[in-house]
């Protein structure tokens, strides 16, 4: 067996100030199988962002390592970002690009060659059922449509892992739903999802397993069902407060 595609080993951010020292991530370990949906939920400032940005190759870890499809993140970070797809919580769009020149922009930057991009708008525009939208402007489009544009951006060069960030981020019931489906939809085209949220319905609803993270520490793991039968209680929100041992974020 091939390693998992993204593993994260003993993973720590300390980020120092001029008065004081933030461990924002301290010794996080987990590994996504190849295929999977992996979550890690946690409340405002648990650690999420600062995790997913060290996968990426956007921050240095302190200690610890991360690596993505066997290459590591500080040694190797080109081969890193060219099999990952990255979407933070602030969208990088253009609103006076259509949804179409977007994507071609975005091929570009991956240093994908012409015809290969053409052929991936095409392909990406059909799988999210984009059509209607592939020739108007960003700067129309609703917060669900640019957060479905955003989706369509992180695959454009194909790549086997997705590190997402709050993907329903500020969306309706509706639009979120829709974008929980598009993730599911990278996930039947065999990619590997990292994805972050602190909405624990869309964690229940979406990911194959869960890393509950609170204050920069992983205070359990598993599926839904291990989480219950682990830590009780009726639902993911009664686990995740057992789980993490306090009240105090209620
Ligand atoms: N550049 C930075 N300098 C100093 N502290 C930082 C920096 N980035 C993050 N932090 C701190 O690290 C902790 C974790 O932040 P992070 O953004 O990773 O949390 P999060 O789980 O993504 O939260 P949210 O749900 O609000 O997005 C917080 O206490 C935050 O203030
Ligand atoms: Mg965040």
């Amino acid at each position: 067996m091939s390693e998992p595609p993204v593993v994260a080993d003993g993973l720590t951010k300390v980020f120092r100030t001029r008065r004081r020292e933030v461990r924002a991530v301290d010794s996080v370990s987990f590994s996504c199988n190849a295929g999977e949906i992996f979550g890690l939920l946690g409340p405002n400032g648990a650690g999420k962002t600062t995790t997913l940005r060290m996968l990426a190759t956007i921050l240095t870890p302190t200690a610890g390592r991360a690596m993505i499809a066997g290459f590591d993140t500080r040694t190797d970070p080109e081969r890193v970002r060219e099999r990952i797809g990255f979407l933070a919580t602030e969208t990088g769009l253009y609103d006076r690009f259509t949804a179409r020149e977007t994507l071609r922009f975005f091929g570009r930057i991956n240093g994908m060659a012409e015809e290969r991009i053409e052929g991936e708008i095409e392909r990406i525009l059909d799988l999210l059922s984009l059509e209607k939208l592939a020739d108007r402007r960003v700067g129309t489009f609703s917060t669900g449509e640019r957060q479905k544009l955003s989706l369509a951006r992180s695959i454009i060069h194909d790549p086997p892992v997705l590190i997402l960030d709050e993907p329903t981020f500020g969306l309706d019931v509706m639009a979120a739903r829709t974008v929980v489906q598009t993730i599911r939809l990278f996930r039947e085209e065999k990619r590997t999802i990292v994805v972050s949220t602190h909405i624990m319905t869309v964690a229940e609803k979406l990911c194959d397993r869960i890393g509950i993270l609170y204050r920069g520490r992983l205070h359990a793991l598993g599926t839904t069902a291990e989480l219950l039968d682990r830590f009780g209680g009726q639902d993911l929100e009664e686990a995740f407060f057992a789980a993490v041992g306090t009240e105090e974020t209620a």
